[in-house]
């Protein structure tokens, strides 16, 4: 997949708020170059924000269509988050933002027969693009998207999405009671149907472990989530490195990642929303619980708590790791 990687300045075009804690943002770049090209369905880009004086990097999918000149993006205010979303519900318009990309690592694939997409909370916002994308095929496969959120005012994009599906929408929402049934929607997919998922962690373990047991293809699914959703609100937790002589607090408002680097402990990483696995670490001991946030290791690594995916997982208690990075 295509991708641009060098940091441009943006100007905050325009805010709407699409449900009482998702803000779209419409940022437009300073230079002339043109994005559509690197705009594909399932890409994002890279922010760099400051909190509390200190840069910090974010990733947001692209929402809809590009129209080669704003970015769009939308973002979920989290109280309990790390900061991130906080800055961002902070910019006005007018202000500056950098920002890097597109990229992507959600990549849709136009030849399958079928495709079931799945959002849950603001795990909408890559389903729009490969929404309007495949509907717009001449004689396009047959589409479903099924969209999970706490609340009905929590559902972004609604009249977009009716419009856009019709019948082939379906929203679910867990204070009515109403919860995706994941092993009917994947029974309900043609063969050679591809599913994509974008959504919190316990909803991508449990659609991985249903399209395991369904039998089909791990190639057809395909999945990209958000490390903000754990078993336990952020807490601080400490940290030792024995072999650096390293013995920290994490903060409540920070990754395991951004405070082993401000201490000088490098971890190799890519992706920092838990799927590449780079920044895993072994652990040496624990003392408590780790709250696995990444869809990298599988549930039986992470029940056995032998790594940990230091850029979105959290500890309640304290732990030792031993960091993997080796500087030559
Ligand atoms: S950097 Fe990719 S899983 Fe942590």
């Amino acid at each position: 997949m295509k991708s641009s990687t060098h940091w441009r300045t943006t100007r905050v075009e325009s805010l709407r708020d699409m449900t009482p804690t998702v803000r779209e943002f419409t940022l437009r770049p300073q230079d002339a170059h043109d994005i559509s090209a690197d705009w594909s369905p399932g890409s994002h880009i890279e922010v760099e924000l400051l909190r509390e004086g200190r840069p910090i990097r974010r990733s947001y999918s692209l929402v809809g269509r590009p129209d080669g000149e704003c970015f769009r993006i939308a973002v979920k205010r989290l109280e309990a988050g790390q900061g991130g979303s906080r800055a961002m519900w902070q910019l006005a318009v007018g202000d500056r933002l950098q920002v890097n990309g597109p990229r992507n690592h959600f990549g849709l694939d136009l030849h399958a027969p079928a495709y079931l997409l799945v959002a849950g909370g603001i795990g909408i916002t890559p389903m729009l693009h490969m929404t309007q994308h495949l509907q717009a095929k001449a004689g396009h496969a047959p589409l479903r998207l099924v969209y999970g959120a706490h609340e009905a005012a929590e559902i972004a994009y609604r009249p977009l999405l009716r419009e856009l599906l019709g019948d082939s929408f379906a929203e679910f929402v867990a204070s009515e009671g109403r919860h995706i049934d994941i092993a009917a929607e994947i029974e309900a997919l043609p063969p050679g149907g591809q599913m994509y998922v974008c959504g919190p962690v316990p909803m991508l373990d449990a659609v991985r472990r249903q399209w395991a047991a369904s039998g089909r293809p791990v190639a057809e699914l395909r999945y990209e989530t958000f490390g903000t959703s754990g078993r336990f609100a952020p807490q601080p937790f400490r940290v030792e490195v024995p072999r650096q002589r390293i013995d920290i607090v994490v903060p409540a408002d920070s990754s395991m990642m951004d405070a082993l680097h401000a201490v000088g402990v490098q971890t190799l990483h890519d992706c920092k929303r838990g799927e590449c696995g780079l920044c895993a670490v072994d652990v040496l001991a624990l003392d408590g619980e780790i709250d696995h946030r990444d869809v990298f290791l599988s549930e039986h690594e992470k029940a056995g708590n032998r790594r940990i995916c230091t850029c979105v997982s959290r500890v309640v208690g304290s732990i030792a790791i031993d960091s993997a990075y080796r500087p030559d």
